[in-house]
């Protein structure tokens, strides 16, 4: 992970001051590295001896980060990592075009790369990542979403590229095709699983921990899992409360709505989603060859499940 760390800053470069000035501030408040970390685990399972896993889980990082520069545009958030969001520092312009500079730079580094099935796999999940915040955002505000819909979201926004991090390794490491699709599933339920604990924490977290402010996606009228559920498992005066909060989104409503959250148990029923998200990507990878990397890997999936930051 130094290696990749290093990767990173040599291609942040630019000569444009404020590239290097917004990028290197995302980069430098530090986040868990947790897409990278894939490709090399991935990779070290299969045996990869080479050095491009160190390329492509800079260039998943890079993905994550322009990623996270749009959304906190789009969500209106204003703190990432225990800082002010980018676009709360320098603008929403300058949080959008340098968040382009890192999608197009971590282009220039996979072509690098010559190998077209790590092309596809990186130009697919970007692209479905961006499938993902665009339903998102159809989403907002209407609280007639279902989980299956919700579910499709998470799937796309966040545990796509979960999955195609996990994968390269495997393609690196000249894994069999069934081991590839394995490697494949393990990371997009891993994935999954990350997100549904995500947006748990939206209620339940601790800012200081999470490095983020609570009450984000209520703010944006986000249907996610807890309001879906406390909306099936609620009274009709409970379901309102939630209904009423999505529909009109921000955060008047917020201490109704965690009360609601709290007694219908909502957050014990995500709490099981992702639980069992994490057991079927653990499933995944059981029939791998025990290693070191598999272990992480495993713990990886706990890790996704009890994490609080
Ligand atoms: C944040 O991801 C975006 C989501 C998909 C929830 P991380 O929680 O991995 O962000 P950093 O990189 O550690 O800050
Ligand atoms: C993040 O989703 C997904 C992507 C960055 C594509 P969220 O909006 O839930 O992530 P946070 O909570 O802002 O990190
Ligand atoms: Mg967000
Ligand atoms: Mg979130």
């Amino acid at each position: 992970m130094n290696v990749v760390d290093s990767v990173i800053r040599e291609k942040l470069h630019s000569h444009v001051a404020l590239i290097r000035q917004v990028s290197e501030y995302i980069i430098n408040s530090g986040g868990k590295r947790l897409r990278p970390a894939l490709v090399i685990l991935s990779a070290g399972a299969f045996g990869y001896t080479g050095k491009y896993h160190y390329n492509l889980a800079a260039v998943i990082e890079f993905i994550h980060t322009a990623t996270l520069l749009h959304d906190d545009v789009v969500d209106e958030s204003e703190l990432r990592r225990n800082k002010e969001t980018a676009n709360a520092l320098f603008g929403n312009a300058a949080s959008v075009l340098v968040g382009d500079f890192l999608y197009s730079r971590a282009f220039q580094m996979m072509v690098e790369v010559d190998n077209m099935r790590v092309m596809q796999v990186l130009a697919d999940a970007t692209n479905t990542i961006a499938e993902g915040e665009v339903l998102q955002m159809l989403n907002c505000r209407d609280p007639d979403v279902e989980e299956d819909n919700y579910l499709r979201v998470i799937r796309f926004k966040t545990a796509k590229l979960f999955e195609a991090a996990s994968r390269l390794g495997a393609i690196l490491g000249n894994a069999a095709e069934e081991e590839e699709r394995a490697l494949a599933i393990y990371g997009m339920h891993l994935g999954t699983a990350f997100q549904l604990i995500d947006d748990m924490l939206d209620y339940s977290g601790d800012y200081q921990e999470t490095g983020k402010n609570l009450g984000d996606d209520l703010a944006e009228g986000k249907p996610t899992l807890p309001l879906i559920y406390a909306m099936r498992a609620g009274t009709p005066a409970q379901i309102s409360i939630i209904r009423k909060a999505i529909e009109e989104g921000g955060q008047d409503e917020l201490q109704s709505v965690l009360q609601v959250i709290q007694q219908t148990n909502a957050l014990d029923y995500a709490r099981q989603c992702a639980q069992a998200e994490a057991d079927t990507a653990s499933a995944a990878i059981a029939s791998l060859p025990d290693s070191d990397y598999k272990t992480s890997l495993l713990q990886l999936a706990t890790f996704a499940i009890t994490r609080n930051h």
